[in-house]
């Protein structure tokens, strides 16, 4: 009889026990999603993915179904991106390296394109898919701005304005000029989503470094008066050690996120990205990986555990 009390009890605490934790964890849950999806007077948080929710071509607010196309820097290129399942195109800019002196589609180190920005807009206004376009020098991106402008009322998708304004982990290449970047861009880009970013580098068989408090900081002090929606793109590779760090830049303000790009040859274990995917909302987090990467990635036990 006293046994049975007893046990009966401890039933009841431990009853009592998981009702508490589940209303306490959905009520977490749903604060959270409330307290993401609104914002400060006159700034935005990123509508990229609720466009493609509407569309009926995400389930759920998850950044990491959205699906990317690299580097459509042809006529075949981009004609190719238009019809495949991405959702996003992303895609270089630079002035060509001869006269006509224009934005043309290509990557350093080459400076010739079949395909000028205005007439791959011109292709581009006719999907409904979201764009990313990728400034390597401040020189092609106030006439981009201005053929962009041009065909703003045509574009149907999220138009994401990419570039690295500051000096990262590793990195060797020189930044656009962070300020010089952002007169141009911010006013013409009032709906856009910017995606900003530091230098990096990666070497093999070595440590290398994460992305310190300063570069965290300093990003936060560039960003904190814009109003547009920001998206840091951040170096796979680089990320297990730097968790902290972007853990407290998300908390900075509900209008970032995060891309988590790598590198073609970058040694990468996506096992330890699982730290990202279940510590921030994963409307945060796009995963612009390769395709066997992303696949080992939603197939790992903790990919589900998300918030
Ligand atoms: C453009 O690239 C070609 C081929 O690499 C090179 O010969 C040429 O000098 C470059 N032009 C400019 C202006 O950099
Ligand atoms: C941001 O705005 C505050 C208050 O208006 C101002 O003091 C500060 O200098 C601004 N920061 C930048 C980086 O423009
Ligand atoms: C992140 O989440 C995992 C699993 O929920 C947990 O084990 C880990 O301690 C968390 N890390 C931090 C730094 O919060």
């Amino acid at each position: 009889m006293r046994l049975n009390k007893l046990c009966l009890s401890r039933y009841c605490v431990l009853a009592l026990v998981t009702v508490v934790i589940v209303t306490w964890t959905i009520s977490f849950r749903s604060s959270e999603e409330t307290s993401s999806s609104t914002a400060a007077a006159g700034s935005m948080t990123d509508q990229t993915l609720d466009y493609f929710l509407n569309k009926g071509a995400l389930k759920d607010h998850n950044a990491a179904d959205v699906q990317w196309y690299h580097a459509a820097n042809s006529k075949d290129k981009i004609t190719e991106a238009l019809q495949d399942s991405s959702q996003m195109i992303e895609a270089d800019v630079l002035l060509r390296g001869r006269d006509p002196r224009e934005p043309i589609m290509a990557h350093p180190p080459d400076n010739d394109s079949d395909i000028t920005l205005r007439d791959w807009l011109a292709m581009v206004v006719n999907s409904e898919k979201g764009i990313k376009l990728d400034f390597k020098s401040l020189e092609a991106v106030g006439e981009s701005m201005a053929l962009l402008d041009k065909v703003r009322d045509q574009l149907k998708g999220p138009v994401w304005i990419n570039a690295d304004i500051l000096p990262g982990p590793g990195g060797m290449a020189t930044p656009l000029d962070a300020q010089a970047f952002l007169q141009t861009v911010a006013m013409k880009a009032e709906g856009d989503v910017l995606s900003l970013g530091w230098t990096t580098g990666w070497s093999p068989n070595t440590d290398n470094p994460g992305y310190s408090w300063e570069m965290v900081q300093q990003m936060e002090a560039v960003c904190k008066n814009l109003t547009q929606p920001v998206t840091f793109p951040v170096r796979a590779a680089l990320l297990p050690q730097s968790f902290v760090q972007f853990q407290w830049l998300l908390q900075q303000s509900d209008r970032y996120t995060l891309t988590i790009w790598t590198g073609q040859s970058d040694v990468l274990n996506v096992e330890n990205l699982l730290h990202y995917r279940q510590n921030f909302s994963k409307s945060r987090i796009y995963y612009d990986l390769l395709e066997n990467q992303m696949t080992k990635f939603k197939s790992l036990p903790g990919y589900t555990m998300s918030q």
